[in-house]
């Protein structure tokens, strides 16, 4: 239901595209690791059920998942697991390095378009792994993975965290370039290094990663999802709102604050945590998706949904997923004016959308139209709620401490 301004205190729990990576790298080490700030999200209980397909033992409770891997893991990842969860990808680098082969299902995930796994694969041809793709499952072998230098095409997460987890025991020297730079990737190899691995360049598109004999378990604290306040953020812009986002790194967020900012809120910023207020109608903002400290493109939905409701027009171009425009149609049903074109999308600013049902197609889609449905008039109904699931842990609860009127209808 439309119509209320969201005012409050929301804290912000570890990221999802950090912990899930974090859950597969300790396959790394046998024994006991502990991840901290771990947020209560259903990819993180998929990843647990994979690991545990694997020959680990899994505990979550609170926040806290412990993982204990056995001295000889399994190394096929099956499809029934994999196609829920894209991610699923990020235990191949961990297998091939600690049991010399993995047989990964290609996976599905996200119905944001095609998300190929090339720069993966090339990467690990040259640390002399042979790779193949059958039946729907990528089989990697290696009896020993050598160092090497490799150039990313596109700075890509899923490939630089591939290639970085298995470098860290390769034997010999790798130089990693045009990496992505993403919080989440530094989170990962600051956790390895803590597991005794050797990687220079931390935070920069190079790293040089000397191989180690041997890992050594952890225990490491989740980085805070930058994605999740910045919905956070998006929804005090959106709604005329005021709202304080703890634990997260304003820094993290430098683009989107900003273009939250000539939107016309007021944000203040302390160490971790930022406070966004919004006293009038939002202008629209053009927004350009890229690779991190870029603008990101999980935060594109949201962004598009406080278009639809500002003055003025703007163009929004995704660089990175072509099929996430699949969510427009979805917010013309509220009565926004949207076009698109290739990857471009213009947004002309109404006054009012209108309450409607409408399907989420992915976690970020779902958000983008939750965030519409709570400035429309009337009713908006969410169909695909499961997928806001997937990436936001107590999304209704959260929304409600704020103000907003909003029900879970089924689970
Ligand atoms: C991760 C995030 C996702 C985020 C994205 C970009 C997780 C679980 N997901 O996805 O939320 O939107 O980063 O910030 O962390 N590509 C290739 N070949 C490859 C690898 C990628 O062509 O070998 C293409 C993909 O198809 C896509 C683009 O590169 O178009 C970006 O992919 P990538 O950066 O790898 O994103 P993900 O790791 O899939």
């Amino acid at each position: 239901m439309g119509g209320s301004r969201l005012s409050g205190t929301v804290n912000v729990p570890g990221a999802k595209n950090s912990v899930l990576k974090l859950m597969a790298a300790t396959l790394l080490a046998p024994g006991t690791s502990t991840l901290t700030n771990v947020p209560e999200i259903e990819d993180v209980t998929i990843m647990a059920e994979l690991l545990r397909r694997l020959g680990c033992e899994v505990t979550q409770a609170e926040g806290v998942v412990t993982i204990t891997v056995p001295d000889r893991p399994d190394h096929r990842a099956d499809y029934d697991l994999v196609r829920k969860m894209r991610a699923s990808i990020c235990v191949l680098g961990p297998l091939i390095a600690r049991c010399g082969a993995a047989d990964v299902a290609v996976p599905g995930g996200d119905n944001i378009g095609s998300r190929g796994l090339d720069m993966h694969v090339d990467g690990l041809r040259r640390m002399g792994a042979q790779v193949s793709n059958e039946h729907g499952y990528l089989l990697a072998e290696a009896s020993q993975l050598n160092g090497a230098n490799v150039f990313l095409d596109f700075p890509s997460v899923g490939a630089t965290e591939t290639l970085v987890m298995a470098a860290v025991t390769a034997q010999g020297v790798s130089i990693l370039e045009n990496v992505a730079r993403e919080p989440e990737i530094i989170d990962i190899c600051h956790m390895l290094n803590e597991m005794g691995a050797d990687i220079g360049g931390i935070g920069t598109s190079t790293l040089t990663i000397s191989g180690v004999a041997a890992l050594n378990p952890v225990s490491h604290r989740v980085v805070s999802d930058r994605i999740v306040a910045g919905t956070w953020a998006v929804a005090a812009a959106m709604t005329g709102g005021d709202i304080t986002i703890n634990g997260v790194n304003p820094i993290h967020l430098d683009v989107p604050l900003d273009k939250l900012k000539t939107a016309g809120a007021t944000i203040e910023r302390r160490e971790d945590s930022f406070r966004v207020h919004m006293s009038q109608r939002p202008q629209a903002v053009d927004i350009v998706t890229l690779p991190y400290p870029g603008f990101p493109t999980d935060l594109q939905p949201q962004f598009i949904a406080m278009n639809a409701i500002s003055h003025g027009a703007a163009l929004v171009t995704e660089n990175l997923f072509e099929a996430r425009f699949r969510f427009v149609q979805e917010l013309a049903r509220l009565g926004a004016d949207v076009r698109t074109d290739g990857h471009h999308a213009l947004i002309r600013g109404r006054a009012e959308l209108s309450g409607a049902p409408v399907e989420a197609t992915d976690i970020r889609a779902g958000a983008g139209l939750v965030l519409a449905g709570l400035v429309a008039q009337g009713e908006t109904f969410v169909y695909g709620a499961e997928h806001i699931d997937r990436g936001y842990a107590g999304f209704v609860s959260v929304l409600t401490d704020l103000g907003a009127q909003i029900s879970r209808i089924t689970d």
